[in-house]
């Protein structure tokens, strides 16, 4: 998410094992949780996960789109309020990073998942091309292709947050204003491209997501045009101090002339 302010100077440990390891827990257990199931012979059980489905791989993939898609929502709305200091009373600038970080890749595990899912998946087959290259999917192309596009851009905001000390401050934030970008393509690739949209429930997510998004955008862009404004008022005074303190100098010059 966009920063306008700096980052805590205190040296810290990166947070990816820490995310990595959230991320890996929660796939193994889903994973145990899918294959352990399928040996269930208990055919109610089954059927209530869908296991007996030939779509179950599509509602996994599904399931992991829509939470990817929250991760990333969160983890932008999150880095909005940072850069515009709303958490600065309560929280540590330290932990406020942390979580943005955390949540960014919390959010293409979700994502990776999405994906992989769908190479497994024999309900609505994709192949690795489709799913690598845009908009070569049989499968809603476009909006599926948005999704492509998309996830390259999160991983290339996701990581620049690693290389930040090899690139400047100018490169970083260019970078990272992509992350709207990348938000506004994960929320047009879910509703365009999703089984699950029609739904009143997820419409409604969307709808409340987004909003909270303009919001949010409005209000740091707002902070950005004061802070420019005082700024240009202040080099304003300045210079009109600048002007007063010359101008009796040349009146006096002026008085003695005449
Ligand atoms: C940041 C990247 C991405 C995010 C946040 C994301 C998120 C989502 C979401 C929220 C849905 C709707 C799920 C539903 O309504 O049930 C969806 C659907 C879908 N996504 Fe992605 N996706 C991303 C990238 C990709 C990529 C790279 C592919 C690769 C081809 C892909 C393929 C699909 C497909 C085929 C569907 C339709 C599934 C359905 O019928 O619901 N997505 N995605």
């Amino acid at each position: 998410m966009p920063e306008t302010v700096a980052r805590p100077a205190v040296k810290k440990q990166k947070p990816i094992p820490q995310a990595l390891f959230t991320m890996l827990t929660l796939a193994i257990v889903l994973a145990a949780l899918t294959f352990g199931l399928s040996f269930v012979q208990l055919g109610s059980l089954r059927a209530l996960f869908a296991l007996d489905s030939i779509q179950t791989w599509w509602y996994v993939t599904r399931a992991a789109g829509l939470l990817g898609y929250l991760m990333i929502w969160l983890s932008t709305l999150w880095g909005l309020a940072v850069s515009s200091k709303i958490f600065d009373p309560w929280l540590e600038r330290l932990f406020t990073f942390d979580f943005h970080e955390h949540l960014s890749l919390l959010g293409l595990g979700f994502v990776t998942l999405h994906i992989v899912v769908l190479l497994l998946d024999k309900f609505q087959p994709f192949s690795l091309l489709q799913v690598l290259i845009p908009f070569l999917s049989a499968y809603r192309p476009l909006w599926v292709g948005v999704g492509v596009i998309t996830f390259y851009l999160s991983l290339l905001v996701t990581v620049t947050f690693y290389m930040r000390s090899r690139i400047s401050q100018k490169t970083f934030h260019t970078i990272h204003y992509l992350s709207l970008v990348a938000y506004l393509g994960a929320t047009l690739h879910g509703l365009f491209s999703g089984t699950d949209s029609p739904l009143m429930a997820v419409g409604f997510m969307y709808l409340v997501t987004f909003l909270s998004i303009i919001f949010l955008c409005t209000y740091w862009l707002y902070l950005i045009w004061a802070r420019k404004a005082e700024e240009r008022a202040q080099a304003r005074k300045l210079v009109q101090q600048k002007r007063r303190g010359k101008a009796p100098q040349h009146q006096t010059v002026n008085r003695i002339r005449s």
